[in-house]
């Protein structure tokens, strides 16, 4: 019978530049022209969030933001490598880089045979001083195949991909982001990867091509729902229960995104959202977060978390509630995060 442990986590990109570098997505909506001049004054931002931005455009609060993730991350790696795991199979979402026009799953398993993935190909530099040519490899495993037959078994009609569509470097930033994450020491990950998509941008996926800038005006269909979302988690667990695997589940999201969230004009995240989400989540109210409707989850520019509805679907399965290692609210650097095991 298989073995589970449950991680969540986040891929904030934030982290893949140096602090220095201001890479923040609120930096990038002070210097959009369509923002007016009232917004960028800080003057105008709530209290928490001048002090947050401070003297020096955030980067002070850039490093105690990371220092707090890093941290979550190794502890997160230390329970991982503890367990032992198979593979891990990951919940991220896809920001149209592997899919666009011509097909945009609910959901799909990335049954690949391995995975070469170059993240820092188009940027200037990271923050750990890497080559940008530097080719990060994963190994793909069989169980994904499987996996997909025991899904269709239980009626979830499952897609499934055997090599990347658009995204050429391998990984979109979800998958890649949690990988480079969970070894933010470069120990290396010898666990094998099964990236599992979820369509977490719905209405904006096309539209907004998966980030702020609005590309067109007419919505596109949505998501799959919070209710679906945990279904597919808790049939992920049969199918795993049912096989000889140990296996990592892992959610890849932050909360609540700034660039998400209309009613504060995109400059911060829905704080007041996601503090329900985590009371819900420290009480093991899975059927709180059930009960979330499509429109509730958009307000609450929360779209990500539909991996985290995977993973709670997951654990209700297996009666677990989550260990809290960090919970970090913040005004200036887009999201909320946090970072919780389900531990067997
Ligand atoms: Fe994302």
């Amino acid at each position: 019978m298989g073995e589970i442990l449950g991680i969540g986590l986040t891929h904030y990109p934030g982290l893949m530049a140096p602090d220095e570098d201001r890479a923040f997505p609120l930096t990038r909506m002070l210097r959009n022209p369509n923002v007016s001049a009232e917004l960028k004054n800080p003057s105008n931002w709530p209290e928490p969030m001048r002090i947050e931005f401070g003297e020096d455009e955030g980067v002070s609060s850039a490093k105690d933001h990371r220092a707090r993730l890093v941290k979550g991350f190794r502890k997160q790696r230390e329970e991982l490598d503890a367990f032992n795991p198979d593979f891990v199979l990951i919940w991220g979402d896809d920001q149209y880089e592997n899919f666009k026009e011509d097909i945009i799953p609910p959901f799909c398993i990335m049954a690949y045979d391995n995975f070469d993935c170059t993240p820092f190909a188009h940027r200037k530099n990271n923050a750990w001083g890497e080559p940008n040519d530097k080719v990060f490899s994963y190994k793909g495993h069989p169980g994904a195949k499987q996996l997909v037959t025991k899904l269709i078994e239980q009626g979830i009609d499952m897609a499934y991909s055997y090599k990347p569509l658009h995204e050429e470097g391998g990984l979109g930033h979800a998958f890649i982001n949690t990988l480079l994450y969970l070894d933010y020491d470069r120990k290396g990950f010898p666990y094998a990867v099964i990236p599992f998509s979820v369509n977490c941008y719905g209405s904006k996926v096309i539209r907004n091509q998966g980030g702020a800038i609005e590309f067109g005006t007419a919505d596109d269909p949505p998501g799959p729902t919070a209710k679906r979302c945990m279904e597919v988690g808790a049939a992920v667990v049969r199918a795993i229960q049912d096989s000889p695997w140990r296996v990592a589940l892992i959610a890849s999201s932050s909360w609540s995104h700034a660039f998400l969230t209309d009613k504060h004009d995109k400059l911060w995240p829905d704080q007041e959202s996601d503090r329900a989400r985590f009371e819900e989540l420290k009480a093991g109210d899975y059927d709180a977060w059930r009960n979330l409707s499509t429109p509730q989850i958009e307000a609450a520019g929360q779209q990500e978390m539909l991996n985290w509805m995977c993973l709670a679907g997951a654990m209700e399965e297996l009666g677990r509630k989550a260990e809290i290692i960090d919970y970090i609210e913040t005004y200036v650097f887009n999201s909320e995060k946090c970072l919780a095991l389900f531990k067997p």
